[in-house]
């Protein structure tokens, strides 16, 4: 071919791009990062673990055609003497659960899980959860991103409508607009969404005047939410599942806060019965993750739920991710096991990493009611997990009702960025709605999102009293 001819082409690649591309929208939560990067900020904006809650902190591997092991660090073990000292190995069953064996698991497995991982899972799920109904499955996936993905992809077309709270995970919001879902946002109170606005939600569809089909998938976050911090009691589940039997509606449970949630008695008080453990008829999809109480970067988490349900979900990953990854299930065996399987999983090690989360939770609280006027703020109940919805009391603000919650709002995010502190405005997290507010509910309903789960308790304290600072100028106090 003659060489003229062999110039680049040039390629409009957006003629390219898919129904999903072009309305691929990213989290709301990027258009912070910026402020993040301001020197000396004070970051309340990101809900990530302490890297000191990763039960693993360093690692050999053996490498045969190097004819070598070498060593990866992690966060308290930097160098290969640190490394805790080698526990006895005893060969066990293959059929016996956690029973990591690289030789298998770096190997493709099944989409819905290696052998001895699956059925951990599955007698964890049976103490945890015990449904009520026997034909339920469980697929490990990626995470809970991935298993909420699948449960979409499983069940919803574009142009169908998805209910979620009111104030909702943007890891949830914005993945459904690009799959070109429409979220229609439940009210919430205290105690999570209103079983009965939901009532009214679906009472009150018309498909021509929504355009649309009626919703048939609710998509919440029960314990300890992203971002209303808000545990739902088990009389509001139960309210909420009998308004979803009613109207026919499936409950997708995403729960990947379940284990850092504040007990009166820790360990030997129960968690509060899921979604799961309440379904009589099969209608709830519970997705679970290791992200917050082993490491994010594990990718690894669970869906379980009436089987017919978690094979369309299986078959969504299998197009996906395959299989989960074998590092992961291999590493995450071995810890499990290191503990003392399920005893140990319940007794000992969710009790030590709740525990952590649950003392800075109400460290912040404390904090809050030290350094904050409280004719500002509205203080939420605690309940675990890695954040506080804080109500800014609009309704005592002088500029209002001059001026918009909304811009109250805004001003209040400018002076905390001017006071180098960092929190979420509400708005990010909030879902369409198809009730206008007056003012006056709008104040009801203006929040900051602020994360304890990171920074340290004397950057925690500073922190807050950057807050307050901020707030007292904006109140004019
Ligand atoms: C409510 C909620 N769901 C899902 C996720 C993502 O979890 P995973 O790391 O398991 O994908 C998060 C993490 O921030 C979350 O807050």
């Amino acid at each position: 071919m003659p060489a003229a001819t062999r110039t680049r082409i040039p390629i409009d690649y957006a003629s390219y791009f898919s129904l999903e591309s072009k309305y691929r929208e990213r989290s709301r939560l990027k258009e912070i990062k910026p402020f993040s990067e301001i020197p000396g900020m004070i970051n309340f904006g990101v809900g990530i673990p302490h890297p000191s809650t990763f039960p693993v902190d360093g690692m050999t591997l053996s490498l045969p055609f190097v004819g070598k092991s070498v060593f990866v660090p992690g966060y308290g073990t930097r160098t290969p003497e640190e490394l805790q000292e080698l526990a006895p190995y005893t060969p066990t069953s293959k059929t016996e659960a956690l029973n990591p064996d690289l030789a298998e698991e770096l190997q493709y497995s099944a989409t819905y899980g290696q052998k001895h991982f699956l059925s951990w899972i599955k007698e964890h799920v049976r103490r945890v959860h015990a449904p009520l109904y026997d034909d339920w499955e469980v697929c490990c996936t990626a995470g809970n991103t991935d298993g909420v993905d699948g449960v979409m992809r499983a069940l919803l077309d574009r142009g169908d409508h998805l209910l979620v709270e009111e104030f909702a995970y943007p890891g949830l919001l914005s993945p459904a607009v690009s799959l070109g879902l429409k979220s229609v946002g439940v009210p919430m109170d205290d105690k999570g969404i209103v079983a009965d606005e939901l009532d009214r939600i679906m009472d009150d569809w018309d498909e021509n005047a929504r355009g649309g089909p009626r919703p048939k998938l609710l998509v919440l976050v029960p314990t300890c939410s992203n971002p209303a911090g808000v545990t739902i009691p088990v009389e509001r589940k139960r309210e909420i599942y009998d308004v979803c039997r009613k109207h026919n509606i499936l409950i997708c449970e995403d729960d990947p806060y379940c284990f850092l949630q504040i007990r009166p008695n820790d360990a030997a008080s129960p968690i509060v019965p899921t979604f799961l453990s309440l379904d009589i008829d099969g209608r709830v999809i519970r997705v679970d993750s290791f992200s917050k109480i082993v490491a994010p970067g594990a990718r690894l988490g669970f869906v379980t739920g009436p089987a017919p349900l978690v094979e369309k979900i299986m078959n969504t990953r299998e197009s996906a991710t395959q299989c989960p990854s074998g590092f992961s299930v291999a590493a995450v065996s071995a810890v499990l096991r290191a503990w003392g399987s399920h005893d140990g999983f319940e007794n000992r090690y969710i009790p030590y990493i709740s525990d952590i989360y649950s003392k800075r939770c109400l460290m912040m609280i404390d904090l809050l009611k030290q350094h904050v006027d409280p004719g500002t703020i509205e203080i939420p109940q605690p309940s675990g997990g890695m954040f506080l919805f804080v109500r800014l009391k609009i309704e005592t603000h002088p500029d209002f009702p001059t001026l918009s919650p909304s811009i109250i709002a805004k001003r209040v995010f400018d002076t905390m960025v001017e006071e180098k502190v960092l929190a979420v405005p509400g708005l990010y997290f909030r879902a369409p709605s198809l009730d206008a507010l007056t003012p006056e509910e709008e104040a009801r309903k203006t929040f900051f999102r602020i994360s304890f789960s990171l920074p340290p308790p004397d950057v925690m304290k500073q922190g807050v009293e950057r807050i307050g600072r901020a707030l007292a100028r904006d109140w004019r106090l």
